[in-house]
């Protein structure tokens, strides 16, 4: 038997979203909104919600990093989802190395094994639009930084306050 809920408590009832560190200007964000919306053009959407002083700033600048963060940068992640650029220099504050980017202006984070370097290329405003919780910035992968050792499993994935590895490959699809 199954039970109607509404909207929420169906989102509610996916396992996880990728979560990474965004980079804007000198700024870092925790972001599990988070999506690709194209392989060629590579694009990625993040979505940031108004109040977030990465917002002001992604707004300004058109650019952002997306960059992956491991296991052990766990308080990194905490802290950088806690606290606000507003308040805080948080490079300073969780010891982070920034990273120059090769194409945008928005700093990356050395620790991280990957970083992705995007313009943005299209913006939906949906909290003007519905009241909604979160805008989308959604950027044009324009270059990538890959450590050779990097492997997915080592990727954070959270919902519902809740941080997890994801498992092991148990199918391949024919696609
Ligand atoms: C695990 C986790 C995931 C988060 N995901 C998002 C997100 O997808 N979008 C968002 O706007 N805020 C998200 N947040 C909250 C922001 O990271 C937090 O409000 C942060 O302090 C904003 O920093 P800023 O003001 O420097 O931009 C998340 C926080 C945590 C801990």
């Amino acid at each position: 038997m199954k039970n109607e809920v509404n909207g929420l408590k169906g989102i509610g009832t996916f396992p996880a979203f990728p979560v990474v560190l965004v980079t804007v200007r000198n700024n870092i964000i925790t972001v599990a909104a988070l999506d690709f919306f194209s392989f060629e053009p590579p694009m990625m959407g993040v979505g940031i919600c108004p109040d977030r002083f990465s917002y002001e700033l992604i707004k300004e600048d058109q650019d952002f990093g997306i960059n992956i963060p491991t296991k052990d940068m766990i308080e990194s992640v905490e802290f950088c989802g806690l606290n606000s650029g507003r308040d805080v220099d948080k490079f300073n504050a969780t010891g982070l190395t920034p990273m120059e980017p090769t194409i945008i202006k928005s700093k990356l984070i050395t620790e991280c094994p990957v970083n992705l370097e995007c313009k943005v290329v299209k913006e939906l405003y949906l909290s003007s639009e519905f009241s909604a919780t979160h805008d989308w910035f959604i950027g044009r992968v324009v270059t990538a930084h890959v450590d050779g050792s990097y492997e997915k499993t080592q990727a954070l994935v959270y919902w519902a306050k809740k941080y997890r590895t994801v498992s092991d490959v148990f199918s391949t699809t024919k696609i």
